[in-house]
Formats: structure tokens, C-alpha cells, sequence
């Protein structure tokens, strides 16, 4: 059953408000459903009321008050039909239904994790608890009482502003929220369990205070104080940067262990996934750092763009997350430092959106069709979504862009709004024609943008030709020329840039072409001698770049460059270039694929000290093997892509060994630790530098030396991947994984990452040791975490192994799929896209990728969500 975006209409039945009660028992809840409802006026007078549910058992209906005739309704475990509702005026629905939050496993609708009673409600999680208008432009007011066991629940949360608290008989006790803000159901949450508290304050510009509570399992609050933190430095940053501020008495988290995503924006109560909330120096890397601080801002920015606008149907999703991405990418360039966030998140984008872009999963951004609506929150939605945003930003500039956002919260606060509505937002405020740029929701793919360069020496005259092409994909949308921000300079020999601009021809506006027509030229006059062109600063449009600049020309830039970020990219570009070409050569004759400048540009750059940490450490990370891989296109040996990039390292390691042993030498391993960007960044570039002098030694000493030393997990993880990336088969590794397991195995989410290296750590025999770790006492397929850290990264992360050329590799992980489909399948799904690329493999494995595709998509019993990743793997 397909969805689709020209189908929707408005519902037949209007809600006007709820009163829901929760009762919450050992092995059971009751749910009372008080719905105020009245017929929409241009609705037939005969027309039932249709409402969704999913597994659910009605207990009782009534209406107004009166218990409803059993030929009024009919109830099946997914619909509910209520036959001869009032012609006009409103009337009362209550509806009491029965489920088991112990046997949800899906962790969609009421489950209990730990002990604890929680929600997970979008996209369609709410028809699990009861019948409903379960789509996202229903909007009203919720009123919410929950009752429990005073002992097992002492806490009893939901969304909005406390209302009562009392005592009930039989040592139950129970809790009102009042939430006044319009919602749809997919932003209803209650948590109820014996949870422990870290709380503060804020106070908005507006002079409004509001509580803030982390809620965690006992003992672990200690651990809430950066999440915290980070809380508050969010909140203060929408208020400077879009004068958005909080609008109710309270903001409540709660960190559950067993959660299918990062986290969630529930109104007032945001739900996370624990690991974005729980850290400390000895269990916590600085990359686990960022991602906390990320997350809590996302979900907390949500409030406006999401919450306080929320989506018309699911095919908007992009409205609120492109746009929430776009947020908390800005929130962490302003709190860390701006280049280096851009670096992380291109790299983000190439390798998660790119893949799916240019693979059979592709879709538009904003899709028009779906069978699975979980399978769409996907990187192209969120990632090139934000990218989208970027793109508005960057063409209207910074002004135009506040406007826009301003006129979009004024517009459309309190409703449930659509792409089109976004867009006219920003064409109203700044009176620009946004309709070739619109197609960017509409078409996917990775468009390329080729740039041709020509010098005139005798005119002194220089002209540069861009020109965009899309191929159609998998998807099957047009490929119309797209309005595109290309961001440009020309750089002189002293790494100025020009102050030129183009004479005819297309036009520069603050550094940036505002490319529309499929070809366009910009001419220079008396530039002043042939500049380098550095073209797609800041990596103005998420597109393919083809540009045929010199080796030497591109080393130069990328000591040159006055923009940061394409110093960076101009020098990635090239060494994934180098190293999917080199892929191809037999290994006999690519030992060295490496130029001695292309090296010589990664080691100086590395040992400058007028360089940021940071940025320095992203110089050392070359680009990875699904990456390469990606950039191969078609008939991919991954062991020769593995190999290539070990010689690589190799070259880099040998010539750079003196500045790598000083960098190494400089970072004491005992120094106290700090979690802010530029401590990290001094640590990555150590941690990368230890990296390569293990391989100039050809010896794991050095990093386990590391390792027993190291006082911080930041360190310790490090040196830990050193060992199984570098050494998989040394003595000190699996000494190392042993004593990191003595020392952390009463931690959760450290052991998911003593997993997650054992299972990305490179070598075919992998597979045979990853098996084993499935009858560990520690790993359950129930705790999504667990799962992903044990299958996700052995088939997203462990290229050599999950692409077996006997196909083991495969076959293991879907075996895997089958049995986590049946408790999960929206985890099951998202594992099953590490086949997507399966088509661009060498015949061997392509082959042996299908077979292992077509058998699962003929399983029967498999979830809509596995089924619908597989048949599209397939088509
Ligand atoms: N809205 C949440 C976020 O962006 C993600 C929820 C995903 N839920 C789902 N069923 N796929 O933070
Ligand atoms: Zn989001």
C-alpha cells in the first residue's frame, strides 16, 4: 500500500481537544481517550468516523457519555469506524483500549525500557497506544493524567505544564499535564518510572523561567551535566540567532537505554536515546561530546521548527528536519569552530547521502510516494535537506535569510505547514523568484557542476564556465538546470584572493554565482596574471564537482586557499581522486599511491603549528573505503581499495614519521581533561599522529602503551582502534579489548563500543569472530544500541568483511536481519541499507549480494519495513 502526497485531503472529522488517561499496571495499561469532535462542514452527514490503530484491543467506546451499541462501531486491531456520528455541533468519543507495553519490542507507541514506561511516537507510534486522527495536521490541545505504582513510578511525566499531583488508593499515585499548545499526536510523550533528577534553570530574554530537568536511571545524573549545559546553551542561542524563545514553565529530558533513534522533540518532553545524554571524561569521547551537544540542540530547536510549525503530511518532513539540521549545524559552528563543523558535516553528507543519492534508495527530498514512511528519515531528508536551507542562506545572505525565517514564524506559527509555504516565505521577504531553486526538493540525485578554466595570457583575460547536469536515477524525477550558490574566488600567488569582478557573463555577488541556466560563463579582465581558481567554497552546493585543475595547482590551494574550508577540500577531492584510480591498478604496482607532493601537502600541513588542531587532524583522515569506493562507480574490489589505502598510509606514515613522533610527544597523556572544541581538536591531531607513527614503526607498541596510559576515553578509544584497525592480529590488541572489557563492562554504552570495534576491526576472518560475539551474555538483538553496534558496524564499517567474495558476509547479515526483524523492524530496515551499493560491486560479490537479497525478499513474515529497503535494493 503505497502513500501518496496527491491523495491527501483534509480529515472528515474535526478534533477539537483530548483527555487522556493512562493507567499503568505490571504487565498492563489502560488507556481512556476523552475526545471532543465535531463533523467538518463540507463532510457528507453519513460519513463514519475512521480512525487509526495498530495492534490495538478496544475495552470500551461510549459517546457523549453513553456506552455505544455494538452495530455503531466496528474494531479491528487497526481501524477504528464509528458509524452515525452527530451531522453537526460537537460531541464526546471515549475510547478505552488495553495493550502491553513489556511485549513491544518495536519500541513504537508505550514500551517499557528498563523498568521504565516511555513513548516513541512518530511517525505513526500514537495509534499504537490509542485510536486516533494519527497524522500530523490534527492539532489540539492535550490534557494527560497518568496513574502508577507510587514505588515502581515515583515519576510521572507528559507534555506541557504540571497540573495536579495526588494519591490514589493501593499505594498508586497520579500526575495532570496540561499542555496548551495545539499538537499533533506524534509530539504526545509520557515517561513514568523510578528515575533520578539533575535540575537548573533558564531565564528567557522575555523574563519567562523555566525548569530544566534531565531525568536518568538511578545513579547516572552526574553523568546529565554537560547534556545540561548544553541545554542552556542552546536555548540561548536560538534567542540571539532567531529570536525564538522557550514558551512553557518546563523542559524535561529522559535518557532511555532501549531507543530506536537519536532522540525525539516530544512537546516540553524530549525523549533521547541515552547515549546522547550520558557522558563522562573516563566513558565519553570527544566525538560522543559533539554528538551530545548536537542532539540536544536539534531536539530542543525543534520547538519552533517542528513543534511550533510542525508538518502538514509526512511528505514534509523535510520542512522540519532539513531545517532543524540546519539549525544545530549553525549552532555548532558558532559554539566550535565553523570550518572544522563544515569539514565534519561535507564528510557527513558524502558518505551517507551521496551513497543513497546516487543508489537504488534514491528519492527526492521532499518524496511523493512512500510504503514506509520510518524508512524516510534518511540522510537525503535530513542532510541534503539541510543543505538546502544552507543554500537559501547563502543566496539570499544573511539578512535576507532572517527575513525570511521571520515571516516564516510569523506566517505559519500554530500550523501545520508545507515546502511551498517555506519557500514563499523567503520569495515574499526578499522579493527573489525561487522556483528553479524549488526543484532542488523535487529532483534527486547528485547533480555535477563541471568548471572549465582558460587563461589568456596576451589579454590577460580569464574565463570560467560553469555547467550542471543530473542524471535520472532511481527515482525517476526530472533533471531540469537547478538555481545553485556556487561560491568562488580567484587566488593570486601570495594567497590573496582578487578583487575582480567578471566584466560579462554571469555575475559575482558577494563571492557567488547564482547559477540557474545549464551553462553559464564569467568573464575577467586584466585579472593580473593566471589566478588558481578555488571554486565551491564551503561547499556551496551538495553537488559533484569536475574540475580538471593540476596537482600542483590543487597543493598550492591547499596551502594557499584564504577559504579554510577548501584548503581542506581541494586537498580531499584530490587524495579520493589518487586512490580510486590507484584501485584499480593491480597491487603489485601500487605500492605507492601517493605522489611525494600530494604527501608532502598532508605532512606539512599536519606539522604546521599556525594550523587549528582540528583542522590539522582532518588533513590526516583520509577519505574511507566506502568512500573510494563510492567514487569508483562501478565494478569495486573492496580488498583492493582496503589495500590501496593501507600503502597510503603507509607512504604518509613513512615520510612524516618526525613530525608525527613530535606531535605525539606533545600531547601529554595525563593532561586534564576538558571537553571544548579546541582540547578535542589538540587530541585528534595527537590521536591521528599516533595513528601513522605505529605504522612508520611497523609495531602496535606505541599504542598500547597509549592505551594502559591513556586518562580519558577519548584516548583510550583511539588507541584501542589504532590496535584493531592497524593491528588486528597482535598480541596487544586482544590484550587491549580484554582489559577495556574488565574496565568498562558495567557500562552500556562503553561495551557498545568494545562491539563496535571488534566488528569494524578490518580482515575476512572478521566474520568467524564477530559470530562469536553473538552468544556473548552481553549482547541481545532487543537493545537497538547493542544491535547496531554489533551488525551495523559489521556490515556499514567493515568493507573487507561484510564483502566477502564468498559471500559469508552477506548471508551472515541477513540471517542477522530475519531475526531482529521479527522484534524490530525499523532497526532491522536501517541495518538493510548496507546493501544499497551492492550493484556497483565486481561480478563475484554482485552476484552473491543479490542472491542474499532476493532470499530475504522472499521470506515470508517480513515486516513492511524490511520488505519495502529490500524490493527497493533490488528494483
Ligand atoms: N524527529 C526525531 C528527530 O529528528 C526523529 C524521530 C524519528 N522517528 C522515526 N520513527 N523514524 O530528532
Ligand atoms: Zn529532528
Amino acid at each position: 500500500q503505497t502513500v501518496k502526497l496527491s491523495d491527501y485531503r483534509e480529515t472528515d472529522f474535526v478534533f477539537e481537544s483530548v483527555a487522556l488517561t493512562i493507567r499503568l499496571f505490571e504487565g498492563r495499561a489502560e488507556i481512556v481517550s476523552e475526545l471532543t469532535l465535531h463533523r467538518r462542514p463540507n463532510t457528507a452527514p453519513d460519513a463514519p468516523l475512521v480512525l487509526d490503530g495498530d495492534e490495538l484491543r478496544l475495552i470500551s467506546i461510549e459517546m457523549n457519555g453513553e456506552t455505544l451499541a455494538s452495530d455503531r462501531f466496528d474494531a479491528t486491531p487497526d481501524q477504528l469506524t464509528v458509524r452515525d456520528c452527530p451531522a453537526s455541533g460537537s460531541f464526546t468519543l471515549t475510547i478505552g483500549t488495553e495493550i502491553v507495553p513489556e511485549d513491544n519490542t518495536k519500541l513504537m507507541g508505550l514500551y517499557r525500557s528498563n523498568g521504565v514506561w516511555c513513548t516513541q511516537c512518530e511517525a505513526e507510534g500514537f495509534r499504537r497506544i490509542t485510536y486516533f486522527y494519527d497524522r500530523p495536521d490534527v492539532l489540539i490541545p492535550y490534557r494527560v493524567r497518568i496513574e502508577a505504582d507510587r514505588q515502581a513510578a515515583p515519576v510521572l511525566l507528559s507534555n506541557g505544564n504540571p497540573a495536579d499531583t495526588g494519591e490514589l488508593e493501593g499505594g498508586r499515585h497520579y500526575a495532570v499535564w496540561n499542555d496548551p499548545f495545539n499538537k499533533p499526536a506524534y509530539l504526545f510523550a509520557m515517561v513514568a518510572g523510578d528515575l533520578e533528577l539533575l535540575s537548573d534553570s533558564f531565564t528567557t530574554s522575555g523574563g519567562r523561567n523555566v525548569s530544566l530537568g534531565i531525568y536518568t536511571e538511578k545513579g547516572r545524573s552526574s553523568q546529565a551535566v554537560y547534556a545540561m549545559d548544553a541545554l542552556k546553551r542552546s536555548m540561548a542561542w536560538d534567542e540571539r540567532r532567531f529570536g525564538r524563545e522557550y514558551d512553557l514553565d518546563v523542559f524535561n529530558i529522559v535518557a532511555i537505554s532501549d531507543f530506536n533513534m537519536g532522540a525525539m522533540e516530544n512537546k516540553g518532553l524530549n525523549v533521547f536515546n541515552h547515549k546522547y545524554v550520558l557522558l563522562d571524561p573516563d566513558t565519553a569521547t570527544d566525538q560522543d561530546y559533539a554528538g551530545v551537544e548536537t542532539v540536544i540542540a536539534h531536539e530542543y530547536f525543534h520547538n519552533w521548527t517542528g513543534n511550533r510549525i510542525t508538518c502538514r503530511d509526512w511528505f514534509q518532513l523535510c520542512l522540519k528536519e532539513g531545517l532543524t539540521v540546519y539549525r544545530d549545524q549553525e549552532f555548532s559552528a558558532d559554539e566550535r569552530e565553523r570550518t572544522v563543523q563544515r569539514i565534519g558535516s561535507v564528510r557527513r553528507l558524502k558518505s551517507l547521502q551521496f551513497p543513497e543519492d546516487q543508489g537504488p534508495l534514491q528519492h527526492p527530498v521532499r518524496p511523493k510516494e512512500y510504503r514506509e514512511i520510518n524508512n524516510f528519515y534518511t540522510a537525503t531528508v535530513y542532510d541534503k535537506g539541510a543543505e538546502l536551507v544552507r543554500m537559501i542562506a547563502t543566496l539570499l545572505g544573511e539578512e535576507g535569510f532572517r527575513a525570511g525565517m521571520d515571516l516564516y514564524f510569523d506566517r505559519h506559527d500554530g500550523e501545520a505547514a508545507t515546502i511551498e509555504a517555506f519557500l514563499t516565505c523567503f520569495e515574499d521577504a526578499t522579493g527573489t523568484d525561487l522556483s528553479r531553486f524549488a526543484l532542488w526538493y523535487h529532483q534527486a540525485g547528485t547533480p555535477t557542476l563541471t568548471v572549465e578554466e582558460r587563461y589568456e595570457e596576451a589579454s590577460d583575460r580569464y574565463t570560467v564556465t560553469l555547467s550542471q547536469s543530473l542524471e535520472q536515477g532511481a527515482a525517476g524525477t526530472g533533471t531540469e538546470p537547478m538555481l545553485m550558490p556556487v561560491r568562488l574566488g580567484l587566488v593570486g600567488p601570495n594567497g590573496e584572493d582578487r578583487d575582480v569582478s567578471p566584466s560579462h557573463g554571469a555575475e559575482l555577488l558577494d563571492g557567488v554565482v547564482h547559477l540557474s541556466e545549464a551553462n553559464e560563463t564569467l568573464v575577467f579582465e586584466n585579472v593580473g596574471g593566471k589566478p588558481y581558481l578555488s571554486v565551491l567554497r564551503d561547499f556551496s552546493a551538495p553537488v559533484t564537482l569536475k574540475h580538471e585543475q593540476s596537482e600542483a595547482d590543487r597543493i598550492a590551494l591547499a596551502r594557499l586557499d584564504p577559504n579554510p574550508f577548501n584548503r581542506w577540500r581541494i586537498l580531499n577531492d584530490l587524495l579520493g581522486e589518487t586512490l580510486a584510480a590507484a584501485s584499480a591498478k593491480p597491487a603489485s604496482e601500487n605500492t605507492t599511491p601517493l605522489s611525494a607532493g600530494v604527501v608532502d601537502a598532508i605532512v606539512s600541513s599536519a606539522g604546521d603549528d599556525a594550523l587549528d588542531p582540528a583542522f590539522r587532524a582532518q588533513i590526516l583522515a583520509l577519505p574511507g573505503e566506502a568512500e573510494v569506493a563510492r567514487l569508483i562507480g562501478r565494478n569495486v574490489d573492496p580488498d583492493a581499495v582496503f589495500e590501496t589505502l593501507n600503502a597510503a598510509r603507509q607512504q604518509i606514515a613513512d615520510t612524516g614519521s618526525e613530525v608525527f613522533a613530535r606531535l605525539v610527544a606533545g600531547a601529554p597523556a595525563d593532561e586534564a581533561f576538558s571537553p571544548d572544541a579546541e582540547s578535542a581538536g589538540r587530541r585528534a591531531l595527537a590521536n591521528g599522529a599516533l595513528g601513522y607513527l605505529c605504522l612508520a614503526d611497523r609495531s602496535p607498541q606505541r599504542a598500547a602503551e597509549r592505551f594502559a596510559r591513556a586518562s580519558n576515553m577519548t584516548d583510550r578509544q583511539a588507541a584501542l582502534t589504532i590496535l584493531a584497525f592497524r593491528f588486528p592480529d597482535a598480541k596487544e590488541t586482544e590484550d587491549a579489548f580484554a582489559a577495556f572489557y574488565d574496565r568498562h563492562q558495567r557500562d552500556d554504552l562503553v561495551l557498545d563500543k568494545w562491539f563496535a570495534i571488534q566488528a569494524a576491526a578490518p580482515g575476512a576472518s572478521r566474520l568467524e569472530k564477530v559470530n562469536t560475539l553473538l552468544s556473548h551474555p552481553r549482547f541481545t538483538l532487543r537493545n537497538p544500541n547493542r544491535a547496531r553496534s554489533l551488525i551495523g558496524s559489521f556490515a556499514g564499517l567493515n568493507p573487507v568483511a561484510f564483502h566477502r567474495a564468498d559471500g559469508a558476509g552477506y548471508a551472515w547479515v541477513a540471517d542477522r536481519l530475519a531475526e531482529l526483524d521479527a522484534i524490530n523492524p525499523q532497526i532491522s530496515a536501517r541495518l538493510a541499507t548496507a546493501f544499497r551499493a551492492w550493484r556497483t560491486l565486481e561480478p563475484t560479490r554482485c552476484e552473491a549480494a543479490e542472491m542474499t537479497l532476493r532470499k530475504l525478499a522472499a521470506m515470508p513474515q517480513l515486516s513492511t519495513d524490511l520488505k519495502d529497503i529490500v524490493d527497493r535494493t533490488l528494483a
